[in-house]
This record gives C-alpha cells, structure tokens and sequence, in this order.
C-alpha cells in the first residue's frame, strides 16, 4: 500500500514514523513534511488540493491520512475521494464538529452529550448583555478555526466584554469570531480522549493530558499545547466507561442519524468534574502533542488497524504498559511571534540515547537544523514509570540547545496527586 500523511508538525512526523513500521506500507510519503518526516518518507510541497491530487495520482498513492484539521474543514476529503483516492479523515460536512463550535455545541444539545450550558450570539449588545447577566466566570469562544487563540476563560466581566469587541466588532480572527459560543466555566482536570472510527465502529487509543498554557503552573495564554503524557490517570475505569457511552457513542451515533458516517480520528477535549465528563470542544483529528506519547505507546500495526477500520472489520490495538511523556520545546516569542531561523544543536546525541525527537516548525539548511516555528521539537520517551519516561525527557532537553528555547519544566506533574 502506499501511503501519505498530510501535515508538517510533531504530530504528523509521529505519524508517518509509525506507519513506517507497518509491514503493509510499500511506500511512504507525505506533504509538505518536515526535515524529520524526510528520515522516514519521500516528501513533497504543494500549491493546493489540485496540486495535490496531481502529485498523489502520479506517485499512485492509495490512502492519504490527514495530520491537522484545517484541510478537513476545507474539504480535502471530498475533494481527493472523488480522484478515487481513500482519505482516512471525516469530509467536510463532518468536520465542522471542530470547524464550527456552535454547530458542535448545538449537536451536543440535541444528542444529550454532557457538555458546558451556552448560548450562541451573531449579535455583539446581545452577547454583551448576556455576560452582563451571567457575571465572571465565563467563557468565550470564537465560532470558527483560530489555532487555539479563539477561546477566552474570563474572570472578570470586563475581559469578557473587551474580548467579545475584539471578535466581533473588531474582527480579530475574521469570519470566525462573527459568531460567538457564551459558555458556562467548567471547574475540573483536563484531559483528551481520542478514538478511530468509522461510523459506530470505533477503537480507543490510549487516554492522555496535554498543557495547553505557556507556563508552568498552567499560567500565560493558550497554545496548542506544550506537552502531554498518556496515560493519563485523570481518566479512571469507571470514567472512562463514561467517557465511551456517554460521549463517543452517542456522538457517533447522532451522527449517524444526521446521515454523517465519521471516518478518521475524533478528539474529545474534556473536563473531567465532579458529575463527571464533559466536553469542551470535538476535533477530528489526533491531537498535537497528545499523538506524540500516544503512538509510541502503541504496539499494532496502525495501517492495519485503520484498514480494518475502514472495511468496518472489527479490530483491537496492543498497547505497551509503559508510560510515555512528550515535551514541547518552543521557540522565543511563541505563540504570537515566534522567533526563527534559529540553529538547532544536540539532535543526534540525544536520538543516540533512545529519546524519539519528532521535528515540529524545523528546516534543514546547508547540513545543520534551523528554528522554522513557533514548537519546535517534540522530545519522547517510555518508562515503566512516569516518572521514568518524565526523568529521561528532562535529563535529555538538558542536551539541546537554540537561542531562545522555551518548555515547561512541570509536564507530567499534575499526575502525581492520583498516582
Ligand atoms: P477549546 O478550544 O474549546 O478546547 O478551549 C481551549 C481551552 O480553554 C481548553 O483547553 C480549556 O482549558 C479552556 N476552556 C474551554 N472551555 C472551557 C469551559 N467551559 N470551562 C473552563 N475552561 C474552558
Ligand atoms: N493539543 C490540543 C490539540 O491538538 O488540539
């Protein structure tokens, strides 16, 4: 079979570096990639989706498996299944579970799916007299894509007011903060819970936790996250158990019966309270850092496994008893101005010491590594204890260097109160 991985982050170099290990792969590619990426598979640039499906037609590419979520929501799927070329990913229409959080709230209304009590506003005195009325704290979220800066937790009433300007009568992020979700603050632990599926058909991958704020302590404002362990003891049985009838299940199903058959990775971002499991927000795609611990830890074959998916056929996943810690490093600046073009040293002595380094916003110019993003590099390792897999990360950064380099010295800690 021969195979693409769409993307160029920490989370698709994880990707493609997994399915390199599948005895089913003849060949492997993926677009645009990233200096990594080019270890393991041919990659390529390209324009836009007619590009791309010249390119993946040319090198006879059957099934293309898509990293982020922006080419989801614009269609890739539709756009390539209809070349005759497999997509593992949902379609468009799907897709707007993460594309559109009101339409993924309201989906959530009608299916009973615990989630946080919101309104959706199109109109700024409206929503303003909504927070007005329901007082701090409260949350705010830009209704379309915003990579991770359209939400807002807001503790004081006026934050929630300047934030509602800045969407939707200054248009910060566009067309996406037009509309805006007003939501109840949920107090708890996070945690990701992700499966494959297709249709009601669906295989748990392990559970994990991200730190999505800069800092330590979980202070300075979001990021796509900045590093995650799995598993995640946020997550018990019985909770998980929960997890699966109340939130996967049924979503799957109410898809179904909005004639939505998912196909791909979908993402349950949730609150862990005290009545239980909630979701803060779907994604249709794995998650960046949680992909990172979460497919080291897996011992199956992973295009088996989303083949048996695809033809519905019933299918489990060997999962490693150890313990497995991601660390994000970011370059100075992120995540509003990343600095770049900074060199990288100390790659090498560190993979020589059995620590997996998947490459994020990274070039490869005249023989040495250069800073090309805002996450730069993802350190990964296993341990049959967290705490082993967090020494072995932590004794590794140790070892890297480019000017700037910022990481979050507690990933992993939050842990350690239920352990
Ligand atoms: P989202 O993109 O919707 O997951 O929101 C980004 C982050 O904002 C989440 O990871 C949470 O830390 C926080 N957040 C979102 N919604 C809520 C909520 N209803 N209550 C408390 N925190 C929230
Ligand atoms: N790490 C959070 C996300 O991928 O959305």
């Amino acid at each position: 079979m021969r195979v693409l991985v769409l993307g160029k982050g920490g989370r698709e170099h994880a990707l493609v570096w997994k399915l390199s290990q599948s005895k089913l792969v003849e060949e492997l590619f993926s677009a645009p990639g990233n200096p990594g990426m080019e270890e393991v598979s041919k990659t390529f640039n390209f324009k836009d989706f007619e590009d791309l499906k010249e390119k993946l037609l040319k090198n006879r590419v059957d099934l293309v498996v898509v990293g982020p979520e922006e080419y989801l929501v614009k269609g890739v799927r539709d756009y390539l299944e209809s070349f005759g070329i497999k997509v593992f990913g949902p379609d468009k229409k799907t897709a707007q579970l993460e594309g559109s959080k009101a339409f993924a709230k309201e989906f959530m209304r009608k299916y009973s799916i615990p989630t946080a009590q919101y309104e959706v506003f199109e109109d700024f005195e409206g929503a303003k007299s909504f927070v007005e009325s329901k007082g701090a704290p409260i949350v705010i979220k830009a209704d379309g894509l915003a990579g991770g800066k359209g939400v807002k937790v807001c503790f004081k009433k006026e934050e929630a007011i300047s934030f509602l300007e800045d969407l939707m009568l200054k248009g910060k992020f566009g067309d996406s903060g037009k509309r805006v979700v007003i939501e109840e603050y949920l107090e708890g632990e996070e945690a990701s819970y992700i499966v494959m599926a297709k249709g009601e058909l669906y295989l748990p991958l392990p559970t994990s936790q991200d730190h999505k704020r800069l800092f330590d302590g979980d202070r300075g404002p979001n990021t796509g996250g900045m590093g995650a362990y799995s598993p995640t003891p946020v997550i018990d049985q019985q909770t998980e158990k929960r997890i699966r009838e109340e939130i996967v299940e049924r979503t799957l199903k109410g898809l179904l019966r909005e004639g939505l058959t998912y196909l791909g990775f979908l993402y349950a971002g949730l609150m862990i309270t005290k009545e239980g499991p909630k979701v803060l927000e779907f994604n249709v795609r794995l998650g960046d850092p949680e992909a990172q611990p979460l497919l080291c830890r897996i011992d199956s074959d992973l295009l088996e496994a989303i083949l048996n998916l695809m033809e519905e056929k019933k299918t489990e996943l060997k999962v490693k008893r150890d313990w497995a810690l991601d660390l994000v490093l970011a370059s100075k600046g992120y995540p509003e101005k990343p600095q770049v073009g900074k060199e990288i040293r100390g790659v090498e002595e560190v993979k020589r010491e059995g620590i997996m380094v998947f490459y994020a916003g990274v070039k490869r110019e005249g023989g040495k590594l250069l800073t090309a993003g805002g996450r730069v590099l993802n350190l990964c390792a296993l341990g049959k204890t967290l705490k082993e897999a967090r020494d072995k990360v932590y004794r590794a950064v140790e070892k890297i260097h480019f000017e700037g380099m910022h990481y979050r010295r507690d990933i992993g800690l939050r842990a350690f109160k239920y352990l």
